[in-house]
């Protein structure tokens, strides 16, 4: 039958390789590896309920061959040399108990999820599992992880523990790694192995896939993790199997083995026990808008007053975590010369933490003062030695561990600065390390996506004697990175995620609570070795109230459009039935399709490549290529695809930007100089004259009286600054051999630019079009516009068009030609021989859409 048939086999491996059906018949098309032009095409089947039902059915009836499948498994046992030091390392992980019932699940099962604590050993030590059991005898063994952080210490760590090389035990990621032709384990992000797919679908090098930190649900993870559930089953009937292993921390795991659409059968689960010691959780009583400022408080408090143990900070992104560093440094730094091993005593053991932290007369302040007054001290002194031509007392910056700039750009967390961080650093910069090499230092480590790899591996490292350790981290620490010997976690509650617009697809990355669950994460971070204490250094309201339980997996936040777009371009075509561990709304999907279809982003493929039992699949045009290199919704994405080539590209970045901001104008069209029509405020020619002007005034401070003068939302202007600003950067960094430059005080485009832009506009617009069938003030017959939304209640009740642009229904068959129905060739005016182009041009009459909307005749090929 051509049902999906649920894997039977008789327990012979060898006339399971004979009886298979052949490989066309499998519901996923592998394209001819061979020739590297060939599109990999990648159909997923459905595996809806209904289906799952009658095949469960058809199990029934054949109950006499119901047995367990015997999957081939390596029988070779490598032998392993580990450091004494290192094994008795191991033994302490909870993991190293389970790993004989792990390895029999994952011998006989190609699918096996592996839930258990951060720090229970999973990512470092179920690879060395595989490793020893032979899984890289002859394939190798795949890691991937969302972050890069991970990914380079992890393949350091795993080659380390077995006393391989980075030869053998390697990592890849975009733009950097270090994998040979001996590698054995390899490493590499979510987004690498997802590249790997598209020439290699059925991952051929690899015995086994391990799908690290699944519960992040990043995009690449829940896509790999739907392709992975189809390849295992075709890599069993090319008679080479391949197993996948997700592993998670403990959340949400029935979010992979409650979906039918994934496994049709759940995949066994390993729960690691792990030995969490007890963490009390603390709340502030009140909620400060500067987290930073609360953090460095009270990791302050934490230094001076309480017991020994690592302290760890949670902020949002590099630009906080180099500066928490740099102030706390300051406060407590570190010197080489000397011995702070007696100083350690200074600090004893405090049995009633909370007491010890809220309830002393001396208050939190006092802390801070002390710093401030020695710093005002020494700036004091600086001046005055200055002045005096005097210097101080020399001393060698070698002696210092000084915080350096590692000069990396980190694309991710630059992006929201606010003014917050840059208050005081050139005062730090010029405290006297002198004053303060009295107190116990801290040992102040930044830990960050982007930092280079020395620096990251000094985390877990022990801290020089005296001094105690503080990582300052992102939200990598929460599961990816474990840090031994944390006591002590202070968490600010926020994190930084990306944000979507709805109308325009632009993101941003916006500071937001974290979720409920990833507190809890943070939270555990201070029980690995010993019972600690978090600080959550926002009130217990803000926690129940505006914390959600879980954040949504990204793959649900992004905007559709786009998404299909994403995974066109990847080769699975079969997008409405990809088997999403959480499936964005199906219907959505579909009429995401439709939409780029019109706009000639998909379109159907020719005939001949289609087979029988297809409906419709839609595939992506060279143009829709091209358009997904833009970081926005695929309509915008074509705008500024084809407006590069037209050398328009900043006109089209501002008008996109504005159009991303709601209400620009609010409602004053009578002061903009007249021009006989109605306005329409999402014209480009309108947009850019008041962008340009307004900037023109910004530059001369005048921005606040040009707004009000001219009835524009200053608020808006400033808006839309700072997102020409940043999609500039994003697409000169996305879009191969793209360059441009914001123009702050940009030119008004010319009329003939103009007209460009609005031809642009309906190119990206295509599908909203509205035809003129009233409304005698209104001049133009035929607009696009931006969005279509509903105001007012019962008989008030009307539909609105937002941001409308003038167009010419001449332009339709042209821009818009998947909409329109054109008729025979007219004979009058002639055909013409276009030498440009080396077509022939013909006039057609036609109409335009399910309306029907007749168009005048125009001139098309
Ligand atoms: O993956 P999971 O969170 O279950 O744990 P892991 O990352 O495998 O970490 C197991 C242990 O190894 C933790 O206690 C880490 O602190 C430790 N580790 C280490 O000491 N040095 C590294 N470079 C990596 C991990
Ligand atoms: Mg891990």
């Amino acid at each position: 039958s051509d049902d999906d048939e649920p894997e039977i086999v008789n327990g012979d491996d060898e006339k399971e390789k004979e009886t298979q059906k052949p490989v066309d018949k499998v519901d996923i098309t592998v394209a001819d590896t061979n020739d590297s032009k060939a599109e990999t095409a990648i159909e997923i089947p459905d595996i809806t309920k209904e289906n799952v039902k009658k095949n469960n059915k058809k199990v029934e009836k054949d109950i006499k061959v119901e047995k367990k499948p015997l999957l081939e498994h390596p029988t070779v046992h490598v032998e392993v040399k580990r450091d004494p030091k290192i094994q008795v390392a191991r033994l302490k992980l909870p993991i190293l108990g389970e790993e004989q019932r792990i390895m029999e699940l994952i011998n006989e099962n190609e699918f096996l999820i592996v839930a258990g604590e951060t720090g229970s050993g999973k990512t470092t030590q179920i690879p060395q599992f595989l490793y020893e059991a032979g899984y890289a005898e002859h394939k190798m063994i795949a890691v991937t992880e969302p972050r890069r952080v991970a990914t380079v210490a992890m393949a350091a760590r795993v080659g380390y523990e077995l006393g391989l090389s980075s030869k053998e035990v390697s990592y890849l990621m975009r733009f950097e790694g270090n994998v040979t032709k001996d590698t054995k384990i390899k490493f590499m992000t979510d987004g690498v192995l997802l590249k790997e797919i598209q020439s290699d679908f059925l991952l051929s090098k690899y015995s086994v896939v391990i799908i690290d930190e699944a519960h992040e649900r990043s995009v690449y993870t829940d896509i790999l993790l739907g392709l992975l559930s189809r390849i295992v089953p075709l890599r069993r009937k090319r008679g080479s199997p391949l197993r996948l292993i997700i592993m998670s921390a403990t959340l949400r795991v029935e979010d992979f083995t409650e979906n039918t659409r994934l496994f049709k059968d759940p995949p066994p689960v390993i729960n690691i026990d792990s030995r969490q010691f007890p963490v009390t959780i603390h709340f502030n009583k009140n909620t400060n808008s500067d987290y930073l400022k609360e953090a460095y408080k009270k990791a302050v408090k934490i230094h001076t007053r309480l017991p020994e143990g690592g302290i760890l900070i949670f902020v949002t992104g590099q630009q906080e975590v180099r500066y928490l560093v740099k102030k706390l440094k300051a406060a407590f730094p570190y010197r080489k010369d000397v011995d702070y091993t007696k100083l350690i005593t200074k600090n004893k053991p405090v049995s009633d933490v909370d007491a010890a932290l809220d309830s002393e007369p001396e208050d939190i302040e006092s802390d801070d003062d002390e710093v401030e007054r020695e710093m005002k001290r020494a700036r004091k002194a600086r001046r005055k030695a200055k002045q005096k031509s005097k210097t101080l007392p020399k001393i060698n910056l070698d002696d210092y561990d000084m915080p350096e700039d590692d000069g990396q750009a980190d694309l991710v967390d630059d992006e929201d600065s606010e003014g917050h961080l840059s208050d005081s650093d050139a005062e730090e910069d010029s405290l006297t390390p002198a004053i303060k090499s009295c107190r116990q230092p801290l040992w102040v480590l930044p830990l960050y996506s982007m930092l280079n790899q020395n620096k990251q591996a000094r985390v877990f490292n022990p801290p020089p004697a005296g001094a105690r350790l503080c990582v300052v981290s992102t939200d990598v620490a929460e599961t990816s990175i474990t840090i031994p010997s944390i006591r002590y976690v202070v968490d600010t509650g926020k994190k930084k995620m990306r944000v979507y617009d709805h109308a325009t697809g632009a993101s941003a990355w916006r500071v937001v609570w974290t979720s409920q669950a990833s507190a809890g994460q943070r939270a555990g971070r201070a029980g690995r070795t010993a019972s600690g204490h978090a600080y959550r250094v926002y009130s217990s309201a803000v926690f129940q109230h505006d914390c959600p339980p879980h954040h949504a997996p990204d793959l649900c936040r992004r905007p559709v459009d786009d998404l299909v777009l994403t995974m066109k371009c990847m080769g699975i075509d079969k997008v409405v039935n990809f088997p999403f561990p959480t499936a964005p709304d199906r219907m959505q999907l579909r009429l995401a399709e439709k939409r780029l279809e019109a706009l000639g982003i998909l379109e159907k493929p020719p005939v001949k490549n289609v087979r029988k039992d297809d409906e419709e699949v839609l595939k992506v045009t060279p143009l829709g290529k091209a358009v997904s290199a833009f970081p926005l919704l695929p309509r915008y994405g074509k705008m500024l695809a084809l407006s590069h080539q037209q050398n328009l590209l900043p006109f089209t970045i501002a008008l996109v930007s504005a159009l991303t901001v709601p209400e620009v104008m609010t409602g004053k069209p009578d002061s903009w100089p007249a021009t006989g029509n109605v306005l329409l405020l999402g014209d480009p020619g309108v947009l850019l004259r008041a962008i340009g002007a307004a900037e023109y005034a910004y530059v001369k401070g005048e921005e606040e009286v040009f707004c009000a003068k001219y009835g524009l939302r200053e608020k808006a202007i400033k808006e839309i600054r700072k997102l020409r600003k940043q999609l500039t950067s994003e697409i000169n960094l996305s879009v191969a051999g793209v360059n441009v430059a914001v123009d702050p005080e940009m030119k008004p485009p010319n009329d003939n630019q103009a007209r460009l832009l609005r031809q642009l506009v309906l190119s990206g617009l295509g599908d909203q079009v509205g035809k003129k069938i009233a409304l005698d003030e209104v001049k133009q017959e035929w607009v696009v516009f931006q969005e279509l939304y509903e105001t007012g209640a019962d008989e008030r009740r009307k539909m609105v068009m937002r941001n409308v642009t003038a167009i010419e229904p001449e332009w339709l068959p042209l821009l818009v030609p998947q909409l329109c129905n054109l008729g025979e060739p007219l004979d009058d005016p002639p055909p013409r021989y276009d030498e440009k182009s080396g077509r022939v041009k013909c006039h057609f009459k036609g109409t335009f859409g399910k309306a029907g909307w007749e168009l005048p005749t125009a001139e098309v090929d």
